[in-house]
């Protein structure tokens, strides 16, 4: 028999996904086999700037050699052993955690949404053993505008139709207020039965809406008058994105609950953990949690080069400069499409005057044909957030190719 091997193009790689793939995403008409760094190049052989890092995972740029070496090394030596037993990497991993960002312990976990449900139920055992609030009746603040993830539980926290509708009922125990509110917070959080206040420092899924300055601050200590937990989502904004290690570090506030994600593996496979003091992480005991693939050796191995690559290769100052260069550059642009450009370190967006969405996504396809990949987040607004190993030279030319995309819609 003859088997004809017949290059495939874009169209057909996208059609097959259509055909056979659940219908839950609308991707960018780009196929993607091949990346490095900043770039990444199509099934045609196409090189593109990389302006999306798939939400953040890709901080470390694409492939990162040091991070890539720690993974084939540990998966030929030992995969996955589930902590039914021990393995001699995943202590390390802790070690290197609590000397990182000061917390006695982690818990490692998979996904961002996984370690943010582990926040979740950390929240409620804390709320019944330490401060005392009667069974099942604990609850969690969190803000309009949210996106902590997909799972029933939090989509249940959900102000977003898009995310909760159709998937009800919901859980119980959460109580909604505005973003960038201490009024509402303060109300909330005289009820002696809230136990924690969830938040992103920034809120990047929703459009890159960064509070006002000094709120994280006034929140946290607000937090702390009534004795209920500050938990800290910093799966996007967290590891050098926002042009500090953690976005909480702009306002010197240090989380009880801090939960990472995405580029804790330089995007290499889904890693997440949650830190805590003893005085929270403590409540839970074994057998009450976990999960088969958190804190598997390939897992931790990756997570200590990724983080090594971060501290070694300065990646939080670059996110800073390269991130002030950008919103400078962004701001000269004329155009009559921008509304807004806004963000911290290389976590940026922009806002579309667009009221159908139409034009948002269209000027996505311009910047595509210029060599530039991004992506419309409800609709008007398109995120801006390359790996954080970008230099000047690289910056200015996609900043370029951008602008003649947004000029050829003049
Ligand atoms: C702040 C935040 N939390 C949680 C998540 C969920 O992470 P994952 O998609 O890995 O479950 C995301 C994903 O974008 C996020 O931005």
């Amino acid at each position: 028999m003859i088997t004809e091997t017949k290059k495939l193009k874009s169209s057909d790689y996208i059609e097959k996904e259509g055909c056979y793939g659940a219908h839950n995403y609308h991707p960018l008409p780009v196929v993607l086999e091949r990346g490095e760094g900043v770039y990444v190049w199509d099934v045609e052989g196409n090189r593109y700037y990389d302006f999306l890092a798939a939400y953040s995972a890709v901080n470390q740029g694409h492939c990162h050699p040091k991070i890539v070496k720690a993974m084939i090394d540990q998966v030929q030596k030992l995969a996955l052993t589930s902590r039914a037993f021990y393995n001699n990497v995943l202590g390390e991993w802790e070690e290197y955690m609590h000397q990182l960002f000061g917390y006695d312990k982690m818990l490692p976990m998979n996904s961002g949404a996984e370690a943010d449900e582990t926040a979740l139920k950390l929240c409620r055992k804390w709320a019944y053993k330490v401060k005392g609030i009667p069974h099942n009746q604990a609850k969690i603040v969190v803000c309009n505008g949210n996106f902590h993830g997909r799972t029933i539980t939090i989509i249940s926290m959900s102000s977003d139709p898009d995310a909760y509708s159709g998937y009800g009922p919901f859980t119980p125990g959460f109580i909604k207020i505005p973003y960038n509110d201490l009024n509402e917070l303060e109300t909330v959080l005289s009820d002696p039965t809230v136990a924690g206040f969830l938040i992103e420092p920034i809120q990047a899924e929703a459009g890159v809406y960064v509070p006002e300055d000094g709120y994280l601050k006034k929140a946290w200590e607000l937090c702390k008058k009534y004795n209920v937990l500050f938990i800290a989502d910093e799966v996007q904004t967290g590891l050098a994105r926002t042009g500090k290690m953690l976005a909480c570090d702009y306002e010197g506030v240090r989380p009880d609950i801090l939960v990472l994600g995405k580029a804790i593996s330089g995007g290499l496979l889904p890693v997440s953990c949650v830190l805590a003091n003893d005085e929270i992480m403590l409540c839970i005991k074994p057998g009450e949690h976990g999960s088969t693939y958190g804190g598997n050796p390939v897992a931790a191995r990756v997570a200590i080069a990724a983080l090594d690559v971060i501290v070694n290769e300065n990646l939080v100052d670059n996110s800073y400069k390269m991130g002030e260069i950008f919103r400078k550059e962004m701001r000269n642009i004329k155009s009559p499409w921008i509304e807004d450009v806004r963000g911290k370190g290389l976590l940026n967006a922009v806002s579309i005057k667009s009221p159908n969405g139409k034009v948002a996504w269209d000027l996505c396809l311009a910047m595509k044909e210029q060599g530039v990949l991004a992506k419309p987040t409800h609709q008007h607004i398109i995120r801006f957030t390359p790996p954080l190993v970008i230099n000047e030279e690289q910056l200015l030319d996609a900043v370029e190719r951008i602008q003649k995309a947004f000029k050829a819609f003049e």
